[in-house]
C-alpha cells in the first residue's frame, strides 16, 4: 500500500517570516461550544487540519450544517436535534468528547462513546464526570457509550478540580453557563485557549468571571437566551512555540507572527536561558542565535508552567545542546515515545520513569523515523533540517491532524522538505 511521508533535506535553513494558524486546541472547543447557540455561528482563523475536519463531522452527525470559507466556519446548529457521538469518530478524535458539556447544557442528555486511551498515556475523563455530576449530571455506562442525564437539572456547584484539567475545565464551563444558580469551578486550567471559549462564551450570553484564572465563576443563565456569535480563534502557541525552536535550532532570525507572546512567556524563558536572543512584539516573536545552545531543565505543568506540547521539540534543542539537560513530564504519563525516534537520528537520551536525561551530541544523522504523535511528528521533521543527509518522516497524519500546511511554511522559510507517496516497503529476509 502506498504510503505518504515527509521527506527533510538536512543541513539546511530555517529563516524568514511566518504567521501561525489558529489554535487547534480552540477551534475545537469553540465549534462544540457553538451547539449551545442554536443558530449560526461564524468562526474565523479556524486552521485547516484534519482535527478540524472530524469536529466538523462530529456536529454534522449531531445535525449541525458546517460550512467552510477559506479560515472561517459556518456552523448552523438550530437544525441540531441528535445528542448522540458515535465511536467512529470518538476513537479518531478523543477531543470530540468537548460536545459532552454542550450537549447536556443544550438537550439535557448526551450520549457520547468513551474516548479510549491514546498514545500519550490513558487520558481518563474521570475529573469531567465528577465535576458534571456535581451539577446533577448522572451517567451511566452502556456498552461503551457514556450515558448522561440530568433528572433534576442543571444545577450550580462548586467544584474543585483535582487537576486543572483543560478538557475537564472546559466541559464544566460549557454545562454551567446554562444550570440554574451559580457555579465556581475552582483549580481550573488557565490555558489561552479557555480564556478563549470563555470569551466566545460570554458573546453568546454566557456570564462567566474569572477566566484564564484558577477560580473561575458562572452565573448560570436560561439554554434559550444563549445565542450564536461571530467569533475569532486565538493563535496556536504551540505552533508558534514549534517554529521558534526551529530557529533556535537552526540559528534563525526567524520570526512568527499571529501569537500574543504572553502565551509563550515560559518558553520564551527557556530559550532565553539555552542561549537564543528573543525579541517581541504585540503579535510577534523573533528569535536568533550565534552561540552554542546551552543545556536545559524543563518540567511540563500546566499552564503558565511549560507546556507538554513543546516537550518533544525542546527534547530537540537539549539533544544539541553543550551538556547535558533534565526534561521532566509531569502532564502524561507516556510522553516520552520521541526519544526513541530521536535516538535513531543519533541523539543520547535516557528514560528514567518521567525523567529523561539527554546529553547533548554534535550532530544528529538523517534516518527513516517515525512520528509518535502530533509534536513529536513536528520535531522530527525539525530534526532532519539539522541533521546530515536525508531524513524521512512516517505516520505524518499525526502532523497533518494539528499543523495546517506544516511543509509549505517550512519551505518558506528556505528548507528542503517535501511530501512524497511511497510504496511500502516489504522487508526482504
Ligand atoms: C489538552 C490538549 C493537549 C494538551 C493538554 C495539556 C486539546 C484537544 N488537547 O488535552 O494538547 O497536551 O490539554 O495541556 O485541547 N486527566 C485525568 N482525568 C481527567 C482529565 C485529565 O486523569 O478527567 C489527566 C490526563 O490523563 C492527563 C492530564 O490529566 O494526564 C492532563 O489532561 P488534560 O489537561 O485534561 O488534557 P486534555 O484536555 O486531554
Amino acid at each position: 500500500m502506498a504510503e505518504e511521508i515527509i521527506i527533510v533535506q538536512g543541513n539546511n535553513v530555517l529563516t524568514g517570516d511566518v504567521v501561525v494558524s489558529g489554535a487547534k486546541n480552540s477551534a475545537l472547543k469553540l465549534m462544540a461550544a457553538t451547539l449551545l447557540g442554536r443558530g449560526t455561528t461564524s468562526l474565523h482563523n479556524v486552521p485547516l487540519i484534519s482535527d478540524i475536519a472530524i469536529m466538523s463531522e462530529v456536529l454534522r452527525c449531531l445535525g449541525a450544517q458546517v460550512d467552510r470559507q477559506d479560515h472561517t466556519l459556518v456552523v448552523d446548529t438550530a437544525p441540531v436535534e441528535k445528542w448522540e457521538t458515535p465511536y467512529e469518530l470518538v476513537s479518531k478524535m478523543r477531543a470530540s468528547i468537548a460536545v459532552l458539556g454542550p450537549l447536556i447544557g443544550r438537550f439535557g442528555q448526551a450520549r457520547v462513546a468513551m474516548p479510549g486511551g491514546c498514545q500519550i498515556g490513558a487520558r481518563n475523563i474521570d475529573m469531567h464526570l465528577v465535576g458534571l455530576e456535581a451539577l446533577g449530571v448522572m451517567f451511566v455506562t452502556d456498552h461503551g457509550f457514556l450515558e448522561a442525564t440530568t433528572p433534576h437539572g442543571l444545577v450550580g456547584a462548586h467544584v474543585v478540580l483535582d487537576f486543572p484539567s483543560v478538557g475537564a475545565t472546559e466541559n464544566l464551563l460549557m454545562a454551567a453557563v446554562v444550570a440554574e444558580g451559580t457555579t465556581v469551578i475552582e483549580n481550573a486550567a488557565r490555558e489561552p485557549e479557555i480564556v478563549d471559549l470563555v470569551n466566545m462564551l460570554n458573546a453568546m450570553g454566557a456570564r462567566i468571571t474569572g477566566g484564564g484564572s484558577s477560580l473561575m465563576e458562572v452565573e448560570g443563565v436560561p439554554s434559550e437566551s444563549m445565542h450564536p456569535c461571530e467569533h475569532t480563534t486565538v493563535g496556536d502557541r504551540i505552533e508558534a512555540g514549534t517554529f521558534l525552536v526551529g530557529g533556535a535550532l537552526m540559528g534563525g532570525p526567524l520570526t512568527v507572527h499571529g501569537i500574543d507572546p504572553s502565551y509563550l512567556r515560559m518558553a520564551v524563558m527557556k530559550l532565553e536561558s539555552m542561549g537564543c536572543d528573543v525579541q517581541t512584539g504585540a503579535d510577534w516573536i523573533t528569535v536568533r542565535r550565534e552561540g552554542p545552545l546551552a543545556p536545559i531543565d524543563i518540567q511540563t505543568l500546566p499552564h503558565p508552567g511549560f507546556p507538554t506540547d513543546l516537550q518533544a521539540q525542546f527534547m530537540l534543542l537539549a539533544a544539541r545542546a553543550e551538556g547535558t539537560s533534565a526534561i521532566t513530564e509531569n502532564v502524561f504519563e507516556n510522553r516520552f515515545m520521541f526519544a526513541a525516534e530521536l535516538a535513531r537520528m543519533g541523539a543520547d537520551i535516557t528514560i528514567e520513569d518521567h525523567h529523561a536525561l539527554v546529553r547533548g551530541v554534535d550532530g544528529l544523522q538523517g534516518a527513516p523515523v517515525s512520528s509518535t504523535d502530533l509534536r513529536a511528528g513536528a520535531a522530527l521533521v525539525l530534526a532532519g533540517i539539522s541533521a546530515e543527509g536525508e531524513t524521512r518522516v512516517h505516520n505524518i497524519g499525526h502532523v497533518d491532524r494539528g499543523y495546517e500546511d506544516y511543509v509549505g511554511k517550512l519551505c518558506s522559510l528556505g528548507a528542503e522538505v517535501a511530501r512524497a507517496t511511497v510504496d511500502d516497503v516489504q522487508p526482504s529476509c
